[in-house]
Order: structure tokens, then C-alpha cells, then sequence
């Protein structure tokens, strides 16, 4: 058995499905359930053996050690995070706790059970935490992609906190010689993602007839990884990465925001197309920057494709088409979110930074 930690939110709950597919052995989703986290996301293997399912906070370690204690996992891969950074400007509070404290509660939970096992089950066990390239900080145009010894620069609340969390990783390691293995991913996209990060929100807007909010001058560059691909990367690390090291995750592609969004557009505007003829294009808007924006994310994935060999099969525009049609097949998961906290989240993000510029 495995456990995953926020196995009901964006990444975790593709893990599982993912996991599910080409894997007999059992997974146990360990989730607080918090505004990201969605049971809706594993309706489809709720009933399915192999998998089950906790609703609990990683802060609690009296809960994760009966957790540790009755199902003698082989492996935890820890996702539970607080992840957006808009959010964690507009209050850190949560992502302090959560990231941090509840890395620290995990680690040590970890730990005590981890000292209990027998030599062998000691050499099979491994701890996953799946962190960021946010933690690198901020790129210039002509900076050359991070590698894994990259200084740590973290720019946004978000990002000092899993920051944090990586340094307490390895340090478990270091001083409990805890079998740990750390990952940095760059920006993941397709099914089940909140639609409060960039890429399902401009979704969900377009096909609701809303502006499409393009922070500053929309220059700003991520590298985007098909999420299911992040996935057979980490179930591979899991598998054959080494104890102790530090592996980036990468999609090979580097793009401004603002193309993405036009991508979304010209995709829809296809697909999908608006009911008075026109682009979705038209309703970009470029609004008020993020505090503290970061400019460029890229990092050199050369690491995982020498160690394990791996490489991304899925390129941009095939999985961004993918997930496009997902949104609009799904509606009723859409319709389910869009509602009270989410509005109330939106109304609050426009009020503040997000104003009109134009
Ligand atoms: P998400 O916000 O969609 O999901 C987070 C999940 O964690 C939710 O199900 C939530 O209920 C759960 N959770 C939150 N606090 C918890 C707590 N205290 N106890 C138990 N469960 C809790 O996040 P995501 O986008 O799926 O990201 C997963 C992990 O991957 C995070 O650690 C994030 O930092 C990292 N990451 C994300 C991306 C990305 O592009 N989304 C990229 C790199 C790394
Ligand atoms: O790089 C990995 C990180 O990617 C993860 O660690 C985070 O959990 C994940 O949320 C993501 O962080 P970003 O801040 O890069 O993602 P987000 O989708 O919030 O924003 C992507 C870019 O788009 C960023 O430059 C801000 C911009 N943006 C975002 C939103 C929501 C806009 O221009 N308009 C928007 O409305």
C-alpha cells in the first residue's frame, strides 16, 4: 500500500487515477478536503478496491500515526499543500500551517513509523514530496534553465513556504536518514485543476462570457507539463530515483502568458466557437500585476532523463486541446465550484489586484 497526501486535489487526484491504471497495489488518499480539494474529482474510482479514502489534516499527528500504524504503507507521496500564490498574497496564514507545519507533522509521523519497520521494509520505503521550480525563484530572459543545484530564491508567501518544506525534507534525511526523494515540477495543466489557476479559469471565463484577466503585460513565461505526464514521472521516481536527491520535472515548454491565452482562444474559437461569431480573444483583458510577480520560470529536467530517462510525451497544443475538451464535457463539475466560496474568491481577487488597467 501507498498513501498519498491531497490525493483529492488537481495533481493527487490525477495520481490516483493514473495509479489505478498500472498498478494492482493499493492507495490510500489521505485529504483534509479543503476549498481545492474535490471528491468529484475520484467519482469515477470511488468503488474501485484498490483505492481509499481518509478525510484528514496532516497537521494531526495523532491521526497520522494510527493512519501509519494500521495500513504499514511502503511509501507516502506528499502533495497536500496550500498551492496558489494569489491567495497566499492575499493572506499566508494557511499556507504557514499547512506547508510548513503540516510538512514538519507529516515528517515526524513519518519518521517514528519509518524507525519501527523491519530492514527490509526500511530498504523498500520512500517519502516523496512534491514541491516547485517556484522555489528557484525569478529568471531573466537570457538566464540559462535551472538545474537541481540552483540557489533557493523564493518570491511569493507560496513559495518560502514550500521552500521551507524542502529544506525540512532534507533535512530529515540528512539528520534521521529518512529515505526522501524531492521534486521540483514546473506549471501543470488538464483535468480537474481549480479553476482559480491560469489555465482553467480563462476556460471557465471564456465559456461564460467573462473577461479573461491577463495579469501586468502578459510577457511573463512558465514552463508548462502536461499533469498526467507529472504523474508517470513520479510513480517512475518513486520506482528507480534515488534516496536523497532532487529531481526537476519539466514540460520543454517555455510561453509567455499571454500566448497561452491565446491559444485557449484560437482553440475555442474552433471548437467552440462564440455564439456572435467572434473571437474569445476579444475578451482578454490586461489588469493590474501580481505583487511581486515573478517574470520567468525554466528549468533543465537533463537529471530525471539521464537517471530514469524520462521525457514528457505529451506536447502543448495536443494536451491543451485535451484539456479544453474536458471543461467543456464536464460541465456539471465546472457548475458544482462555481458557486458561493469561488465567487466570493473571484469578486475579492478583482476588487483588489485584479483591476481593469484599460
Ligand atoms: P491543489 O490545491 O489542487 O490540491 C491540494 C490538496 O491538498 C487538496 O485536495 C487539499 O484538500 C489538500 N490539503 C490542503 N491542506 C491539507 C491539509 N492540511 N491536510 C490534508 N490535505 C490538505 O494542489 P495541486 O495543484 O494539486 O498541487 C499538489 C502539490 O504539487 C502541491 O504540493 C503543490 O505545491 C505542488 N505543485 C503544484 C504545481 C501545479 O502546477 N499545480 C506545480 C508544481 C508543484
Ligand atoms: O511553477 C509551479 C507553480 O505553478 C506551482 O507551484 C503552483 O502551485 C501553481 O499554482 C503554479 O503557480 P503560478 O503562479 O505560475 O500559476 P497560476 O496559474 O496562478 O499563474 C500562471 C501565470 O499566469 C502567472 O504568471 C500569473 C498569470 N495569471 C494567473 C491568473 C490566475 C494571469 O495573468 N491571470 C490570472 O487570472
Amino acid at each position: 500500500m501507498i498513501v498519498v497526501t491531497g490525493g483529492a486535489g488537481f495533481i493527487g487526484s490525477n495520481f490516483i487515477h493514473e495509479w489505478l491504471i498500472h498498478s494492482t497495489e493499493p492507495i490510500l488518499n489521505l485529504d483534509k478536503l479543503s476549498y481545492a480539494g474535490n471528491l468529484d474529482n475520484l467519482a469515477a474510482i470511488i468503488d474501485h478496491p484498490q483505492y481509499h479514502f481518509i478525510q484528514a489534516d496532516i497537521c494531526c499527528r495523532n491521526t497520522l500515526r494510527s493512519i501509519f500504524q494500521q495500513h504499514q504503507p511502503r511509501a507516502v507521496i506528499h502533495f497536500a499543500a496550500e498551492s496558489h500564490v494569489d491567495r497566499s498574497i492575499h493572506g499566508a496564514e494557511d499556507f504557514i500551517h499547512t506547508n510548513i507545519i503540516g510538512t514538519f507533522s507529516l515528517l515526524e509521523e513519518v519518521r517514528t513509523y519509518y524507525q519501527h519497520l523491519d530492514t527490509t521494509s526500511k530498504h523498500q520505503f520512500r517519502f516523496m514530496h512534491v514541491s516547485t521550480d517556484e522555489v528557484y525563484g525569478t529568471l531573466s530572459p537570457t538566464d540559462d534553465p535551472v538545474t537541481e543545484a540552483h540557489t533557493y530564491q523564493p518570491n511569493s508567501p507560496y513559495a518560502a513556504s514550500k521552500a521551507a518544506s524542502d529544506h525540512l525534507v532534507r533535512a530529515w534525511h540528512r539528520t534521521y536518514g529518512l529515505p526522501v526523494i524531492t521534486t521540483h515540477s514546473s506549471n501543470n495543466y488538464g483535468a480537474y485543476q481549480f479553476p482559480e489557476k491560469l489555465i482553467p479559469l480563462m476556460i471557465m471565463n471564456a465559456l461564460s462570457d467573462q473577461d479573461l484577466p491577463i495579469y501586468g503585460d502578459g510577457q511573463q513565461t512558465r514552463d508548462w507539463i502536461y499533469v498526467l505526464d507529472h504523474c508517470v514521472a513520479l510513480r517512475a521516481l518513486l520506482e528507480q530515483g534515488v534516496v536523497g536527491e532532487v529531481y526537476n520535472i519539466g514540460g520543454h515548454h517555455e510561453c509567455t502568458n499571454i500566448a497561452v491565452v491565446q491559444q485557449i482562444c484560437f482553440i475555442l474559437d474552433q471548437i467552440k466557437p462564440r455564439h456572435d461569431g467572434r473571437s474569445y480573444t476579444e475578451q482578454i483583458r490586461f489588469v493590474t500585476d501580481r505583487a511581486g510577480h515573478d517574470r520567468r520560470y525554466a528549468i533543465n529536467t537533463d537529471k530525471i532523463s539521464k537517471h530514469i530517462g524520462f521525457q514528457p510525451s505529451t506536447d502543448f497544443m495536443t494536451g491543451l486541446r485535451q484539456t479544453i475538451l474536458w471543461y467543456i464535457e464536464h460541465p456539471d463539475w465546472l457548475a458544482r465550484i462555481n458557486t458561493g466560496a469561488y465567487r466570493d474568491w473571484i469578486a475579492k481577487q478583482y476588487h483588489s489586484s485584479g483591476s481593469i488597467d484599460e
